[in-house]
């Protein structure tokens, strides 16, 4: 079947395998060429089909020799409806690793559910008998309880409503938009869904199971940002899950400490990513860091983000005051962050391709789902 893209909104329906299997091989290749360090051989990563939970997969193996094992959510293809990319990109994975000799395994389903974990600890019992990195780095719109009740996530502000500038996706127009206040209960739900209690419960599922490792590792993602974005990230709802997400890490190390467990919160760059894309203001804002990012050669893919986490900051221990790895660091440069201030006010639909990278971010886009690589024939058929 010849696949095309399907863009709707700031998703793509449609995945080409044979591109999702390219972005793996680039990804690989660029942590082949950067050498190996010591570092965890067993390394668990939930969230590990797309963005910077695949980027960690390929990061560890590569860069640490490690084997891995990923959980993600994903569908398979039906009919002639394509899989999604990180079903593709994790097939892809697999088999490139194995190639080279790692150990890669896959579990598809919901991370969130007992079974999941339970799936996992059984294999890592068979096969590994412990664990010693577990990376957390699930996305996710929504999450089914232990009870069966089933929450969601939202994206708003807490406090009064936002209006602020944001790309309308579908027409690379600059438009306004009034980002809703969150409700008492919807931010509960977002801290339920984006926030630590299920890394705790991951943590806790091993430990119990005496499959975490003595000096065992664990480290979980997230973002700050510049003030244009405080309102509906740091500040917003999501903000408040990645502070439950924070104090888990902190609430864990304690617990964990007779096993000397190291529970970390590391701190990203935005980055297009399907999670990204779905915030409002958000999406201008990486158009608009890219091209000054670009220009000063600061810019960082998924891919380079986690090899520099991983092979630099994760194994000196390099951490804030807080004790978070700080990824942003670049992002956060006075230099950079002065730039887009500079810009922000000024930004129109007739300047966009000025001040805004804007190209830059729809081929991220476009990649994501293994389309526009320059080196893929997506007119030949291809099995989906
Ligand atoms: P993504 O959407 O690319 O990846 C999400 C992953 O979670 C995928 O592997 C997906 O299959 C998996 N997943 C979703 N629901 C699941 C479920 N119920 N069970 C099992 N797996 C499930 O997202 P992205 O952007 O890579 O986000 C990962 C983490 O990084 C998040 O915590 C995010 O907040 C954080 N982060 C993202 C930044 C960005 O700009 N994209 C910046 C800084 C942090």
């Amino acid at each position: 079947m010849v696949v095309e893209p399907k863009v709707k909104g700031f998703i793509c329906t449609t995945a080409h395998p044979v591109g999702c299997e390219e972005s793996v091989r680039r990804q690989i290749a660029y942590c082949k060429e950067k050498g190996m360090v010591e570092g965890p051989k067993k390394v668990l990563v939930i969230g590990a089909s797309t963005g910077y939970g695949l980027a960690s997969r390929i990061a560890v193996t590569y860069g640490y020799g490690a084997g891995t094992i990923g959980v993600s959510y994903e569908k398979e293809a039906k009919g002639k409806r394509t899989a999604t990319a990180g079903w593709y990109n994790t097939k892809a994975f697999e088999k490139l690793a194995k190639e080279d000799g790692y150990y890669a395994k896959s579990f598809n389903g919901d991370g969130f559910s007992k079974e999941m974990k339970d799936q996992v600890i059984k294999t890592i019992q068979e096969d590994w008998s412990e664990v010693d990195l577990v990376v957390y780095s699930m996305a996710a719109p929504r999450r089914t309880l232990p009870d069966g009740t089933a929450v969601s996530s939202v994206l708003k502000t807490v406090g009064s409503e936002l209006t602020n500038k944001t790309i309308d996706l579908r027409t690379n127009e600059v438009t306004e938009v009034t980002v809703p206040v969150a409700t008492e209960e919807e931010i509960q739900n977002t801290i339920k869904v984006m926030g630590g209690e299920d890394w705790s419960d991951w943590i806790h599922a091993l430990a119990d199971a005496g499959v975490l490792a003595q000096n065992a590792s664990t480290v979980a993602y997230s973002y700050i940002g510049p003030e244009v974005t405080h309102a509906i990230y740091k500040d917003g709802s999501i903000g408040q899950a990645k502070k439950h997400l924070y104090d888990t890490s902190v609430a864990l190390t304690k617990e964990f400490s007779d096993i000397h467990l190291s529970a970390r919160i590391s701190v990203n760059k935005a980055l297009v990513t399907q999670s990204s894309a779905a915030i409002p203001i958000v999406p201008l804002y990486i158009s608009l860091l890219y091209k000054v990012m670009k220009k000063e050669g600061l810019h960082e893919g998924c891919i380079e983000q986690m090899q520099r986490l991983f092979t630099e900051k994760f194994v000196k221990q390099e951490v804030d005051e807080k004790g978070q790895f700080r990824l942003d660091d670049w992002e956060m440069r006075d230099s950079v962050q002065d730039a887009i201030k500079e810009v922000w006010d000024k930004i129109t639909t007739e300047n966009i391709q000025e001040y805004c990278d804007i190209d830059g971010y729809w081929e991220d886009f476009y990649h994501m789902f293994g389309f526009h690589y320059d080196n893929v024939d997506y007119a030949a058929d291809c099995e989906i």
